[in-house]
């Protein structure tokens, strides 16, 4: 027997409610929001992902599914969707249009993780992302909208986390001063953050290690060591959000597991668990497009794991509305009776009305109990004698009871 692969999974047809609440709120607020879809290929270049997340980052050593095809072309499934969104703009001269761009997107994302709840090899994520201006205000927008899409999933008991890290002009001698600060620590890092420290010594502020945690806990702070311009930008947004009234905290140690980053970085994670179980995270990307070969482009965006969304619906017990089914059940006895079933199923259909039916012969009451497990309103019944007076019962499923109509008048009855 074959089963889906290590880290997928079949999203069945009692799961689809879930998504569908979420598609539906996503598409409301990208409205609100004036963000337009964009569906970019589940595939790109490798070298996408290896000049946009970074050749240091967990993604890039360890997790990209990159294959060559028949052509001898090196492609990857999307590790992530922003440098995907990045290229398209470049490609097809958005630039050109009125900045910001800001589009959003809802795609599958591969990563080759140890599967575990909430981390899967194929995922979903919500992403959205506003190309071509710099201004804090814009940073603003993105997080309201962030805090605002699980406010509208009716999704509690989170915290928005914010730090800024930065651009290339005053990042190097943060670094500078991490790498000092961690190199009087080395005996006590674990073995992966030893090897991080020369390549990535960001990453070494998120490692899950209770060792680790503490010496994060009195690391140099980037914060600290921002340029007056990465300053001012990083005080104008805070007091936008104060503003707009989001309850954000400040988050020395909070590093993305991606590159790209520049300034602002935050995350939305639940209140209970710890920091590898955020919902969402995103940030700016000020250089991202430029290392792309497009004019300096300042950006940022956000995204978030529609699974783990799902799970903390489920965890916190969020009612999801079931999706809409056919109301009508059309059930028949004996043999003529089954042509006059099969055209007035598809006459209803015509007419915009739902209909399901028992294919095979069944007995009534197996019919019934069909109808009622499918949740059907009414269940129409047609017999012999309904077929030779031109006429069908129709029973409320709700009180059991029943009447016989004229067939013409069905259609006008049920509507
Ligand atoms: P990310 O933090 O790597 O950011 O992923 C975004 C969200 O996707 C995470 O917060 C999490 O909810 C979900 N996620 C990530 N990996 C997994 C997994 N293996 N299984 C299940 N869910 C997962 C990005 O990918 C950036 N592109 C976000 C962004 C957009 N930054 C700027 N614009």
């Amino acid at each position: 027997m074959y089963r889906a692969p290590r880290g997928t999974s079949d999203i069945l047809p009692q799961e689809q409610a879930y998504w569908r609440y979420i598609d539906k709120k996503i598409v409301d607020l990208c409205q609100l929001y004036g963000y337009e879809r964009i569906d970019a290929p589940a595939f790109e270049d490798t070298g996408l992902f290896l000049r946009t997340v970074g050749e240091e980052t967990d993604i890039v050593e360890k997790q990209m599914y990159t294959f060559k095809d028949r052509g001898g072309n090196k492609l990857t499934l999307r590790p992530e969707g922003t440098a995907p969104v990045c290229r398209a703009y470049l490609e097809h001269g958005l630039h050109n249009l009125p900045q910001p761009v800001k589009l959003y997107y809802i795609a599958s994302i591969f990563r080759y993780e140890r599967p575990q709840a909430g981390r899967y090899r194929q995922h979903y994520q919500f992403g959205y992302e506003a190309i071509g201006d710099d201004d804090p205000a814009l940073d603003a927008e993105v997080i309201d909208m962030a805090w605002q899409f699980f406010l509208s999933l009716n999704l509690h008991h989170l915290s928005l986390q914010l730090n800024s890290t930065g651009c290339k002009k005053c990042r190097p001698r943060y670094l500078t001063e991490l790498k000092d600060y961690y190199s009087d620590h080395t005996q006590e890092l674990c073995s992966d953050c030893r090897a991080r420290l020369k390549r990535n010594p960001l990453r070494l502020l998120d490692c899950k290690k209770p060792s680790c945690q503490q010496l994060a806990n009195s690391a140099p702070k980037s914060i600290d060591y921002l340029c007056p311009q990465c300053d001012e930008h990083f005080n104008r947004l805070k007091r936008y959000l104060s503003l707009l009234d989001l309850p954000f905290a400040v988050n020395p140690r909070l590093v993305r597991g991606l590159d790209y980053y520049t300034r602002t970085v935050f995350e939305v994670q639940p209140e209970a668990e710890g920091a590898q179980s955020a919902l969402g995270g995103g940030g700016r990307y000020d250089d991202l497009i430029e290392e792309l070969g497009g004019k300096p482009t300042p950006a940022l965006g956000f995204a978030a794991g529609i699974e783990r969304i799902i799970l903390n619906l489920k965890q916190q017990g969020v009612p999801i509305p079931p999706l809409p089914q056919p109301q009508v059940f059309i059930a028949y006895i004996g043999d003529q009776a089954r042509d006059g079933a099969v055209k007035l199923a598809s006459a209803l259909r015509r007419a915009g009305i739902g209909v399901s039916e028992a294919i095979s012969g069944k007995s009534l009451k197996a019919q019934l109990r069909q109808a009622n497990s499918l949740g059907a309103r009414y269940t129409v019944i047609i017999g012999e004698q309904e077929v030779t007076n031109n006429t069908v019962i129709l029973r409320d499923m709700t009180t059991a009871q029943q009447k016989t109509i004229p067939l013409p008048q069905l259609e006008r009855e049920l509507q």
